[in-house]
């Protein structure tokens, strides 16, 4: 495993981080790191701990050991909504999405979340021009913005779960983590959901666990392997396609 970066330069890192349920060892001292602007994959084989990575990272879990820092703060005790107003955001391997609430709407809502402005009785009227010029500008962005007025339900998946990256950028993250972002969207569909990623803020740090390896090689610069809760590689495309290690495990999974 890599040297710890100095919190300095890390926007996102993880110490020792350690997860066992019962007499289950899920996650085995992970230590690794974002920067700002990092585009990482996140592999291994099912089960080999990926989504309790990102649950524990973003507090849906409490790690039994080692601790998750964000900007030099240590965020391990945090609830999930004080990691999120922070920019630790993600994205579900499940769909989250509301089926029948309008795409707009929904954007609009998680806008209103972010600014804490849900239960205020009195809202100026510019405050809901701002969040609605701002839903705008994050559809078209992702090039959603022909679907607003669209419900979910009426939608293709790879549209939907592209809605709900929409979703997650309204809440401004510093860090995003996508949980297998084209599970269930048809081939045809995956490059629409690539192509948008690509038009993300150049600052923002992704993280996204993905099976498809064109995929992931297409967007990452930089790719970490887990295998049995433990970081098997961490390092370049190219280092990790020559990688024996990695090799053995996905050809093991294949077989
Ligand atoms: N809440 C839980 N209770 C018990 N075991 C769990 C729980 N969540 C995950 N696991 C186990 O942890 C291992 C890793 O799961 P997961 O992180 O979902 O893997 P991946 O996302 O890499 O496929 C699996 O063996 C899974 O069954
Ligand atoms: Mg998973």
């Amino acid at each position: 495993m890599s040297d710890v970066i100095p919190l300095n330069d890390a926007l996102l890192q993880t110490r020792g981080l350690s997860k066992h349920f019962g007499g289950l060892q899920v996650t085995r001292q992970l230590s690794f790191s974002l920067k700002a602007g990092a585009r990482v994959g996140l592999i291994g084989p099912n089960g080999a701990g990926k989504t309790t990575l990102v649950n524990l990272v973003t507090g849906v879990l409490e790690p039994s050991a080692g601790s998750v820092w964000l900007n030099g703060e240590d965020v391990t005790r945090l609830s999930q909504p004080e990691r999120v107003r922070r920019g630790l955001v993600r994205t579900f391997q499940i769909t989250q999405l509301a089926p029948r609430i309008a795409v707009r709407r929904q954007v609009e809502m998680a806008i209103h979340q972010r600014r804490g402005s849900v239960s205020s009785w009195f809202r100026p009227a510019d405050a809901f021009a701002e969040v609605r010029d701002e839903a705008e500008g994050i559809l078209q962005a992702l090039r959603l913005d022909g679907l607003a007025d669209s419900l979910p339900v009426e939608l293709a998946y790879g549209e939907q779960r592209l809605i709900e990256i929409a979703l997650a950028l309204a809440l401004q993250p510093r860090v995003l983590l996508l949980d297998e972002p084209m599970a269930g969207v048809p081939a045809a569909e995956r490059t629409i959901i690539l192509d948008a990623l690509s038009t993300l803020p150049p600052d923002l740090a992704i993280l996204m666990i993905e099976h498809d390896m064109g995929l992931v090689f297409s967007f990452a610069s930089r790719i970490i392997v887990l295998s049995e809760g433990s970081l098997l590689a961490d390092g370049t495309p190219e280092e990790i396609r020559n990688h024996p290690a990695v090799r053995s495990v996905y050809l093991g999974t294949a077989a």
